[in-house]
């Protein structure tokens, strides 16, 4: 049997993107391998959001083409294979085989033609591709992915993915509620819809609020999470869904990129910095206790220092319990790369830096108020250091746990007992604590 060795890049529609993947070969008899040496096709799920997730990428090739036997073949998929196509078989030359996310239906046809020594590149946008028919080969797990909208048709000016990923379109609530319903049969009790304006979801009959409700109501579903939603999609009904679904747990993570609203203007966000405000507090109104984390964007071109001073304050003024935090980095072909009033890179850096210490004052304050309570935690597996178990509560926050590994895939209540300023140490407590002590 023909062995496929698949690395993955990028967000977590891409992980999904791998299981389907690994699905779509599946069906052709290929069977996974973590050894590369040994593997007769070798994949790379890219991302292209950032020059260095691209650099990474083209180091990490220089590296496998050590493994191009004769006859083995070598493949980009994702999106750094569709925003570059044919002109990534140009530029390395041990490239076999380039697919973007609609294509990869077609990976077992361009693999025997890579075999037959033809090197092909297909960057075709699908539209009304889902992969309905292709089973994802996922590793059973309490947790698993379910994408729900692929694409985007927000047109944010710093972002490359509407040009890597092609237009919006919803998988129906059906089809969703039947992948959620088959994963609990396997064994998943917590399933994370992926979109990349999640909330804007639309199936043409049914909404985002619509699609929240019928997940939550799968039998055997007890966590349900959803990422990345837009923060002006937060309708009412949303908003009620989110409330009323008992599964919905208590953790949105935001993404505002600016606090400046000319900033946000000429990032072509769809609000104000008062809007996104404005948002935060009904989603706190909505759901008492919800941790909020976002994305941010240092150093968009014209970016002043009043304007990120005004970053700065929004990260106080919210209190994000995390925020991931990126320097701008110009993609050819977006709108933002004809802005030429760039900022230098050393002021960027050091605008990261110091938005990078505020992140961490805060979430550490956030986090130090939290210790002592009481968590439903998901116990997801052992901690890579220490022996202990790694659990996760419902507002997304990480706790080690001492305890044995027949807890792993459980829910346990622990209390949080200290913390680094970004995770937790936890006792269990109640029935759990008698138990195991
Ligand atoms: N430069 C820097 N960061 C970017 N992101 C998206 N595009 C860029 C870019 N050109 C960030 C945004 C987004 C996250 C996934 O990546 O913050 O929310």
């Amino acid at each position: 049997m023909p062995r496929i060795y698949l690395e993955t890049y990028g967000c977590q529609m891409n992980v999904a993107d791998s299981e389907l993947v690994s699905g779509v070969l599946d069906r052709e008899g290929y069977v996974r391998t973590d050894d590369p040496t040994e593997a007769d096709v070798l994949l790379v799920n890219t991302c292209a959001v950032r020059d260095h997730a691209e650099q990474r990428v083209l180091g990490r090739m220089g590296e496998l083409k050590r493994y191009k036997r004769p006859g083995v073949v070598l493949g980009v998929i994702g999106c750094m294979a569709q925003r570059l196509g044919p002109k990534l078989l140009e530029r390395v030359p041990q490239v076999d085989l380039v697919i973007g996310p609609d294509g990869y239906r077609g990976l077992p046809e361009l693999i025997s033609r890579a075999r037959a020594g033809g090197r092909t590149a297909d960057v075709e946008f699908r539209s009304w591709e889902h992969y309905e028919d292709v089973p994802p080969v996922r590793p059973a797990a309490a947790s698993s992915f379910v994408t729900v909208q692929r694409g985007c048709d927000y047109r944010c000016t710093f972002c490359v993915v509407p040009m890597t990923r092609g237009p919006e379109r919803s998988r129906t609530l059906e089809d969703v509620v039947g992948e959620v319903t088959r994963l609990v049969a396997t064994g998943t009790t917590e399933v994370t819809l992926l979109g990349q304006t999640v909330n804007s979801y639309n199936d043409g009959a049914h909404d985002f609020a619509d699609l929240l409700r019928a997940v939550g109501a799968v039998a055997g579903v007890r966590r349900v999470r959803f990422t990345s939603p837009y923060p002006t999609d937060f309708t009412d009904r949303v908003l009620a869904a989110m409330a009323e679904t008992v599964a919905v747990c208590e953790h949105v993570h935001l993404p505002v990129q600016s606090g400046s609203s000319r900033v946000l203007r000429r990032m072509l966000r769809r609000y104000t910095r008062e809007r996104y405000l404005a948002v935060v507090d009904a989603l706190r109104a909505a759901v008492p206790g919800i941790a909020l984390s976002t994305d941010i964007i240092v150093g968009f071109p014209g970016e002043t220092e009043a304007e990120f001073a005004a970053t700065l304050s929004l990260v106080e003024q919210v209190g994000f319990d995390d925020a991931y935090t990126f320097k701008y980095s110009a993609r050819e072909g977006t709108p933002a790369v004809k802005l030429t009033d760039h900022v230098p890179d050393g002021v960027a850096g050091e605008r990261l830096e110091r938005l990078i210490a505020l992140v961490r004052t805060v979430a550490r304050r956030r986090n130090m108020a939290l210790v002592g309570t009481t968590h439903e935690v998901l116990v997801e597996g052992r901690a890579r250091r220490g022996g202990l178990l790694q659990a996760r509560t419902r507002n997304n926050k990480i706790a080690l746990v001492d305890g044995p590994d027949g807890w792993v895939g459980t829910y346990r209540h622990v209390r949080l007992t200290g913390t680094t300023g970004s995770t937790f140490t936890a006792w269990p407590v109640g029935e759990e604590a008698a138990v195991w002590a």
